[in-house]
């Protein structure tokens, strides 16, 4: 995952600079130090039966290839470093990235067996400032049981009809609030001009407070807009250099983490009271509330405080950031596609006027069910690319199709790469979602596509994103008609829209 804040992209430049200056030097006066890495390499590829180390160039000494990364990341085509070696190398091939020869895939087959790899021989990597952040015991980092215990309970209570109606009730109750105001704004008058929003502003504030209820069951209020500020300040260092010194961005997030710390953990104090006074066995057969309910009722003595705390503060990262991405995605590439607008708006009327003329309420399993709405999000999912590919390290020699990973090494699976590939997907940078009417599994299946990743770290959230994006295109195309502005997608570090996808809405009448 490439989650993060902004402090990389200001930084980035004079870091840029420096690395190049110090790679000059080193390329022209030392260049045993460079070549000597790469006999070594080749000699670590006889000690596994078969298997060849990938083409590729390893690019220059201490950055490699970084730059070349970063700069295509920030242009309009950030899939381009892949392709360009892809059509000299193929589609896995060697390079050298955040500072570590590194195996880049872009091979739908590659990329699921690294995906499925046991986690013995490929582990999650994450740039340092990350790491920092994250702790130890978050579950982006965990292995072993520990890791397949949080995943499995996360996964269950995610995916329980109990939580995805919660989470229903209150993302109806949020969207309708936010709408009235779009309805009540300055320039909306109550008199139906148009409100001007900002979807992705919007989004991030009901989804946050949503998916925060779900996993520590923090109302609104106080508390909840503390939490926010704390963890803006904590997100915009996950990706900023490596430094902790007082003035930092990394030192400010890990400030911000502390106090986040304080509070889940005054949260998880009175949960532990309150089961102790009620009885720990009355609680059995209730439903959990949320997502510390569900930790402290495994009763198992590895789920600390610390590592709960931990856990849910890497949670909200989904929160404030995937999920808001992935509805205002959809509605920049709606806005651009009037038949596919259209065919949406007709799907979620009918839902609306059948429900209300039974005179019932929108369950979450309606929401699900619209089958073109889901194409939509899925077609959202494969060409906003949301996580552009997820890094793994080799504890050991490893063997993944034919190719050598040499211990120590990456694997980038770049699920861009993938998602964008017109030999996987026909004509791939077009908003298509009428192409998952067919072949859906046959892709799905063969690893062309992924936004969830896959094997055992596949998101455990990948219900409720959907639902939360079905829910918010619901009311947005029952209740408003919208004029977007222009607007551009920014990929890196994190994908979002430049302008925060600016439209001017008008209830329907
Ligand atoms: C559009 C929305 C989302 C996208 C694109 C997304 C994508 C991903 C991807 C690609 C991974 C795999 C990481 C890896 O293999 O190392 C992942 C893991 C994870 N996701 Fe999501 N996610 C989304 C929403 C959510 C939501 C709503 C939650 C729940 C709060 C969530 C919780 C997690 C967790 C806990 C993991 C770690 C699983 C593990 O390592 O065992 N995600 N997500």
């Amino acid at each position: 995952m490439w989650p993060g804040g902004g402090s990389w992209p200001t930084c980035v430049g004079s870091v840029t600079a420096a690395l190049l200056v110090a790679a000059v030097v080193l390329r022209f006066f030392i260049p045993s130090v460079w070549s000597s890495g790469n006999k070594r390499q080749a000699a670590t590829a006889g000690g596994t039966a078969g298997a060849r180390l990938p083409d590729g160039s390893l690019g220059w000494p201490l950055i490699g290839e970084t730059l070349a990364f970063i700069l295509s990341a920030y242009s309009p085509r950030p899939e381009s470093f892949v392709e360009k070696r892809s059509l000299l190398f193929g589609k896995v091939f060697k390079s050298h990235l955040w500072g570590s020869p590194a195996v880049v895939s872009s091979d739908p087959e590659v990329s699921r067996a690294v995906l499925q790899a046991d986690a013995s021989a490929l582990v999650p990597w994450y740039p340092r400032s990350l790491m920092e952040l994250m702790g130890q015991s978050s579950i982006l980092v965990l292995g072993g049981g520990l890791q397949r215990r949080v995943h499995g309970l996360a996964g269950a209570f995610f995916k329980s009809p109990q939580l995805k109606a919660q989470v229903t009730a209150d993302m109806q109750r949020r969207v309708g609030r936010a709408m009235d105001a779009w309805s009540r704004s300055p320039e909306s008058n109550g008199r139906g001009a148009p409100a001007a929003v900002r979807v992705q502003d919007e989004a991030k504030k009901i989804v946050f407070e949503i998916l925060v209820r779900a996993l520590i069951g923090l109302e609104e209020g106080h508390e909840m807009q503390y939490l926010r500020q704390q963890f803006q300040e904590f997100i915009a260092g996950l990706i900023s250099l490596p430094v902790k010194l007082p003035g930092t961005q990394l030192y400010r997030s890990l400030m911000a983490k502390k106090r986040m710390t304080k509070l889940i953990k005054k949260i998880i104090q009175e949960k532990r009271m309150k089961r102790i006074t009620e009885g720990g066995e009355n609680l059995h057969g209730t439903h959990p509330r949320d997502m510390i309910d569900v930790l402290l009722g495994n009763g198992s003595d590895e789920l600390t405080d610390e590592l709960i705390s931990d856990n849910m503060i890497d949670f909200m990262i989904p929160a404030e950031d995937s999920v808001p991405v992935l509805i205002t995605l959809a509605i920049k590439y709606l806005s651009e596609c009037p038949p596919a607008l259209q065919q949406l708006e007709e799907e979620n009327m009918e839902l609306k006027r059948w429900k209300l003329g039974a005179g019932e309420i929108l369950e979450w399993t309606d929401y699900m069910s619209l089958t073109f709405t889901q194409h939509v999000i899925t077609e959202t999912l494969r060409l906003g690319n949301i996580i552009n590919g997820i890094m793994r390290k080799a504890v050991r020699d490893v063997e993944v199709r034919g190719h050598l990973i040499p211990k120590g090494w990456r694997v980038l699976v770049y699920f861009r790469g993938v998602h964008l590939d017109a030999a996987v997907h026909d004509d791939p940078h077009t908003f298509n979602p009428w192409r998952w009417k067919e072949r859906a599994d046959v892709v799905m299946s063969g690893g062309g596509f992924t936004p969830f990743g896959g094997g055992q770290r596949l998101c455990p959230g990948l219900d409720l994103a959907r639902l939360e994006a079905s829910i918010f295109l619901h009311h947005m195309v029952t209740n408003f008609r919208w004029v977007a502005e222009e607007d551009t997608v920014v990929n890196f570090p994190t994908v979002r829209l430049k302008r925060g996808m600016p439209i001017a809405v008008t209830r329907r009448t």
